[in-house]
């Protein structure tokens, strides 16, 4: 374990925003990560995992730890289900491929999100119908307090939507360590609800899908509409999905017929922000070297060279845009660091 100083994060964080840390060390053993968080000289500490969901908007002068540990081993199986623990520093993509080849159901839907098992309960990854928290059992995590592991059950991560415990109260307090789930062996249940997944399996004319045909399916949509990190940088969907009372959605619907939405409760309502920008006509526009991206107006994109400060600005005015249009507020869902 070495400790290096002033190191460029640009390859550590998938928007590529090219911000330095003044210390950096990358971690791959429980005991390695004890020392560190032990290292009195580095009072203030930042968690990198896969860096899928952050913005870097300045230099970071703290001690950077790289959750680098690895390993996926089955812990136990019955008839129909097993339990797979997977390490922090494994790639969520590569785990759910390990998952795919093993025929172990349950994470299909949820095939090339970005980042690493370790960051993916802190909030809740979801996609196409399925959510992390759907198959989570536990997860181990480490207290930067007491330099102690702790199990936290599915009921104490307090998972909602893109949602938990350690974007609330336990923000920064905790580093997850491992995420154990439960899969299924053969009896496996099928997600096919969110419209394009059916629209693609009949365009890939696969009647009885199985879960590889799904994997195949979501990767063939998420290509279609979200830029690879390795060729465009990008954080995933940037904003979260806001959600609005009844009222205020019926009065927008004289307006805005056309306005997709998701009932979430008997007064509540979920609109798609990718929407709300698209209306408001930024997508595919592009400020320097940063945009709005042209397939899917909730991904914000570096064409290069941006700083997180410009790409902080985009956000903000596109804030400002649909809170007049719309008087919508959207918030942001990466990090910004
Ligand atoms: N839409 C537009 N214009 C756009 C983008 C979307 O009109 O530019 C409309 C679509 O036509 C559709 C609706 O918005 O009616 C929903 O679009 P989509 O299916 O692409 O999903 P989303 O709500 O925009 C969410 C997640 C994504 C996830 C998809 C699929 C959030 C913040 N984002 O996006 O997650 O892949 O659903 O399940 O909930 C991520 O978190 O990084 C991410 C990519």
């Amino acid at each position: 374990m070495q400790i290096s100083h002033n190191i460029s994060l640009k390859s550590f964080n998938t928007f590529g925003i090219d911000a330095q840390a003044k210390h950096f060390v990358s971690v791959s053993s429980i005991e390695d990560l004890q020392n560190v968080i032990g290292l009195n000289e580095y009072p203030k500490k930042l968690i990198l995992g896969g860096g899928s969901n952050m913005l870097l908007t300045k230099d970071q002068d703290l001690l950077v730890i790289h959750v680098n540990l690895k390993g996926i081993s089955i812990l136990s199986e019955d008839e129909d289900s097993v339990l797979v623990k997977a390490y922090a520093g494994e790639n969520w993509h590569d785990f759910v491929l390990w998952c795919l080849n093993k025929d172990f159901g349950g994470i299909e839907n949820l095939s090339l999100i970005p980042g690493n098992v370790g960051s993916a309960p802190i909030q809740n990854i979801g996609a196409y119908g399925v959510e992390l928290k759907d198959t989570f059992v536990c997860c181990e995590a480490m207290s930067l307090e007491e330099k102690k592991l702790r199990t936290f059950t599915k009921q104490d991560c307090q998972f909602d939507y893109r949602n938990s415990i350690f974007k609330q109260q336990s923000k920064g307090q905790y580093i997850i360590t491992s995420v154990t789930f439960k899969l299924t062996k053969y009896s496996h249940k099928l997600h096919l609800n969110y419209g394009t997944i059916a629209s693609q399996l009949q365009e890939m004319k696969v009647n009885n899908p199985t879960i590889q045909d799904i994997s195949k399916a979501v990767i063939t949509i998420r290509q279609q509409k979200l830029p690879d990190p390795k060729e465009i940088g990008n954080s995933g969907s940037f904003f979260k999905n806001p959600v609005i009372t009844k009222q205020h959605y019926l009065s927008l619907l004289n307006n805005f017929e056309d306005m997709p939405s998701y009932p979430i409760s008997d007064d509540e309502v979920k609109i798609p922000a990718g929407w709300l920008i698209e209306k408001a006509g930024f997508k595919g526009k592009r400020f320097g070297d940063c945009g709005v991206h042209k397939n899917q107006a909730l991904v914000l994109v570096n064409y290069g060279s941006a700083k997180g400060s410009d790409i902080l600005k985009l956000s903000e005015l596109i804030q400002k845009t649909i809170k007049k249009l719309f008087n919508v507020t959207i918030e942001a869902e990466v990090n910004i660091l």
